[in-house]
């Protein structure tokens, strides 16, 4: 559960009347959300009515998960008299899920209620401003999970649609700590140009992702794997180190049911002389609709790199670490310009080990499947040099586990663990 949030102070609470908000009836504390210099807006739990549409709206938006990118994920419901419209967003481009849902509704949004899962927007971007479709179809008001964190919009759509006079509601609670989780790449890329940074590793009850003798498959059940298809078909990129590459020869495509999906993830191979095999799966498997990126660097040979880009891999030469590897900051700067908001990270415990130690990863997935390996060299799922002192360990903000059931038993337990940051992020006002 997120900690309440401080009560608001008097003085932010006119200024939300001033700018013309109109406050709905508020059940329980009020809080205020600050939102820069000039504005703040009033945030409480919905009641059950709003909770409910609220939840649908989010149940909605993880369907365009994967899709919209590189836009927000966002989905509306609509409350209007006896009539029931949806919308989503589906695709970067494609009319925001208000608008979709003004299409829907048509007639029916004159005084009607719209739920969203993220505030409406209020510029012009890849499409123009949704508010002011709101405001010339007559809705009525307008009940809100979070604020939109793009700062071009960050609660300018709150008051251009309250200063045309509608009511405008901003919910705080578990729905929108759930939007916000949903939303962690548009929210950190939108914020700092860099993608969100998932690690994701299977491990033995021992702490081993592989054995002694490099095997890896599988530690996890086929229900935590098909839950990693799922995982990968949300996200904009896949990454691993080219040591996975030539132990495992992965796919890495998002095959979720067992089909694949029309839009892949970018995968992304780190491979400071490029030695990804020709022969590897990856390789084979490039194409407009799989794409490869190998960032590499100075380091490899120019007639490699020519092979690699022959076969359709897209190669990028990268600046070096001081160890001669691929630097990691200046690859997710590069993700980002491109406008991967997201970035599900499957490698080995080497890549694992410099995004930790760097601080790049927002946050960790771990299987942890009922076998013991064993083994003093079995690798394990953070390497590099490590910590000298218990006292320097990298610490994660906060955790949680859960069993992950298929057909065998027992199952594999998943504890998903968020660094400070992706934390702060989610908790913010
Ligand atoms: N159970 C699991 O979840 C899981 C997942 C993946 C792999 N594995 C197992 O892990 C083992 C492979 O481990 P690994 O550590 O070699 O795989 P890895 O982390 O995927 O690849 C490491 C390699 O990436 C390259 N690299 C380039 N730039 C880097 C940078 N800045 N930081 C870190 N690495 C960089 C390095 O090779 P260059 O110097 O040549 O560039 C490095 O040796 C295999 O046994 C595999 O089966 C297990």
């Amino acid at each position: 559960m997120a900690p309440a949030l401080p009560a608001c102070s008097a003085p932010r609470r006119r200024r939300a009347t001033e700018v013309g908000a109109r406050l709905v009836g508020v059940t329980g504390s009020l809080e205020t959300v600050g939102l820069g210099p000039s504005q703040a807006w009033p945030a409480r739990e919905p009641d059950p009515v709003e909770a409910r549409y609220l939840a649908r709206a989010i149940a909605l938006a993880r369907r365009a998960a994967g899709r919209t990118s590189p836009t927000r994920r966002s989905a509306r419901s609509w409350c209007a008299r006896a009539h029931r419209r949806r919308g989503y967003h589906r695709r970067a481009g494609e009319p925001h899920a208000e608008v979709v849902a003004l299409r829907q509704a048509g007639e029916a949004a004159r005084g009607a209620t719209l739920y969203v899962t993220l505030e409406p927007c209020a510029h012009w971007g890849r499409t123009p401003p949704c508010a002011d479709a709101l405001i010339q179809a007559g809705v009525r008001r307008v009940v809100a999970c979070t604020l939109d964190p793009n700062p071009r919009v960050d609660g300018r759509g709150f008051a251009r649609l309250a200063a045309a006079g509608v009511e405008v509601v901003l919910a705080r609670g578990e729905l929108r700590r759930r939007v916000r989780q949903l939303n962690a790449g548009y929210e950190k890329h939108v914020t700092t140009g860099l993608p969100y940074v998932t690690v994701k590793v299977a491990m033995s009850l021992d702490g081993k992702i592989a054995t002694a003798s490099g095997d890896a498959r599988w530690i996890s059940s086929e229900a935590s794997r098909a839950l990693v298809h799922r995982l990968r078909a949300r996200h904009d990129a896949v990454m691993v180190g080219v040591g996975t590459v030539l132990a495992d020869d992965p796919l890495l495509t998002a095959r979720p049911g067992g089909r694949a999906r029309a839009r892949q993830p970018l995968r992304v191979v780190v491979d400071s002389t490029a030695r990804t095999p020709l022969a590897s799966r990856l390789v084979t498997s490039a194409g407009p609709t799989a794409p490869v990126l190998v960032a590499t660097t100075p380091r490899a040979p120019a007639q490699r790199l020519e092979r690699l880009r022959e076969r359709g891999i897209e190669v990028r030469v990268l600046p070096q670490t001081a160890d001669g590897r691929v630097d990691l900051g200046t690859l997710m700067a590069e993700l980002g310009r491109r406008d991967v908001l997201d970035v599900l990270v499957e490698g080995g415990g080497t890549l694992a080990g410099s995004l930790v130690a760097s601080g790049m990863a927002d946050r960790l997935l771990v299987f942890v499947a009922p076998v013991i390996l064993g083994g003093v060299t079995a690798p394990t799922p953070v390497g590099g040099a490590g910590v000298a002192r218990i006292a320097d360990a990298w610490r994660v903000a906060r955790w949680s586990v859960r069993a992950v059931r298929g057909s065998g038993s027992p199952p594999d337990l998943l504890i998903e663990a968020l660094f400070d940051e992706a934390v702060r992020r989610l908790e913010r006002p």
